[in-house]
């Protein structure tokens, strides 16, 4: 498989870490922090070089000028996500870009109140989410609603959540899902979770943190309202990279929806005139609040370009292949004390398996750790494993099977 992969050649584009041997480490780690490209040091030189040499002057007249440098990642960043050029902007990060959003779009009243959230969505999510309420003046008691598993089940269905939307869709003012849940590994079904959410009158907002760079998206034609993520797991920006946001197109001219607001959410032409009376840009870009941090968008372009060349479609295809492949080495050793509780169907995943361990868990964790793999745990009992088709090998996944067995 691997020397019919198409994709292979993109492996040497990254740093791939050693172990204490000296060999690669099996690096199935992407979806808490993506590897280095190899390139993202001359993006960030780039910059170094022109601040050192002309400093104020690189606003206007470095290579690439910081003034419009976050324009040079849009289509890129709206290619990724399947939305128009005008519906997406990096800024901030993916908990800030939360609650600004929250002030767009979580607009409670006492008889629509409600946000409908995950039971298991990210701590992040949840506290922004009950701090949303109370800072509204509603109790997390009475708004805020957790969707479940059924009893014996790891995953949730799509009908449950559409019957819940059915049932108290008159005041759920917000639906706030995961594109793919970071603990299960599970994908939802975007477009009928927002169907069925317009059809009650709600707001649909996603936290695309583990599906950016993972799974092919179609943010636009979904017709979801808002979207926040990260971009330093599957998006391989680094530590703390600089996040991205979605506003779809028909929210972009709306007067009436509140904003918090700063200069560089102001319109372009007239933004150093510095009078006091805000005109917006009519793009997602007004959202922003500070003028971006130019290293921090070097290094996500970098890594931007390297999507670019593989194709998300490719990348997709792989990616299925080689969890594919994991998920079958797995049940193949037929071992009660391992179960993936991620869905077996691929349209309901991306390269996530989280594989749920009943005894001795975490042993087993520092034992694959010791041994040269990079995965994580996560409390309680589960093991993700990430095979990430841009950097991992099919040879990478049958060597993780050999040291399960
Ligand atoms: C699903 C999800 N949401 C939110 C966060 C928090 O992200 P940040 O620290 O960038 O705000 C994370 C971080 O891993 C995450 O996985």
């Amino acid at each position: 498989m691997d020397s019919k992969d198409p994709l292979k050649n993109l492996r040497d584009k990254f740093y791939i870490p050693k172990h204490t041997n000296g060999e690669d480490v099996i690096y199935f780690g992407g979806n808490s922090l993506g590897l280095q490209p190899r390139s993202l040091r001359s993006y960030v030189e780039q910059e170094l070089l022109d601040w050192e040499k002309i400093a104020l002057a690189g606003h206007t007249h470095a290579k690439n000028p910081w003034l419009p440098y976050h324009e040079f990642l849009t289509e890129q960043t709206a290619r990724l996500t399947g939305a128009e050029s005008n519906e997406v902007v990096n800024m901030n990060s993916l908990t800030t870009n939360l609650h600004l959003l929250f002030v767009s779009f979580y607009r409670p009243t006492k008889t629509r109140h409600k946000i409908l959230i995950e039971a298991s969505a990210f701590p992040s999510d949840h506290y922004a989410v009950q701090s949303q309420i109370r800072f509204h003046g509603y109790n997390v008691e009475d708004s805020l609603l957790e969707m479940k598993p059924r009893e014996n089940e790891d995953t949730i269905r799509t009908e449950d959540i559409e019957a819940m939307i059915e049932k108290e869709g008159d005041s759920i003012a917000l639906i706030w899902f995961a594109g793919v849940n970071y603990y299960t590994g599970q994908a939802f079904e975007f477009e009928r979770i927002v169907k069925a959410g317009h059809k009650k009158g709600c707001i649909a907002g996603f936290d695309l943190a583990h599906a950016t760079g993972n799974i092919e998206l179609k943010l636009h034609e979904w017709n979801v309202d808002f979207a926040v993520w990260c971009n330093y797991k599957y998006m391989n920006a680094g530590p703390g990279a600089i996040g991205g946001a979605f506003v779809h197109e028909k929210h972009l001219k709306d007067n009436s929806i509140p904003k918090f607001l700063g200069w560089w959410g102001h319109d372009k032409k007239t933004r150093f005139l510095m009078d006091h009376k805000y005109i917006p840009i009519l793009t997602a870009e007004s959202w922003q609040l500070s003028n971006p941090p130019i290293l921090q968008l070097a290094s996500l372009k970098a890594s931007l370009d390297i999507f670019e060349e593989a194709g998300m479609e490719a990348l997709r295809n792989k990616s299925e292949l080689l969890t594919g492949y994991l998920e079958f080495l797995i049940n193949e050793i037929k071992d009660d004390n391992i179960k993936i509780i991620t869905p077996a169907n691929k349209n309901e995943r991306g390269c996530q398996l989280s594989l749920r361990i009943n005894k001795g868990g975490k042993d087993l964790y520092n034992e694959l750790m010791e041994s040269g793999l990079v995965c994580d745990w996560r409390e309680p009992d589960v093991i993700r494993v990430a095979p990430v088709p841009l950097y991992n090998s099919f040879e990478d996944v049958w060597k993780f099977y050999k040291k399960l067995i």
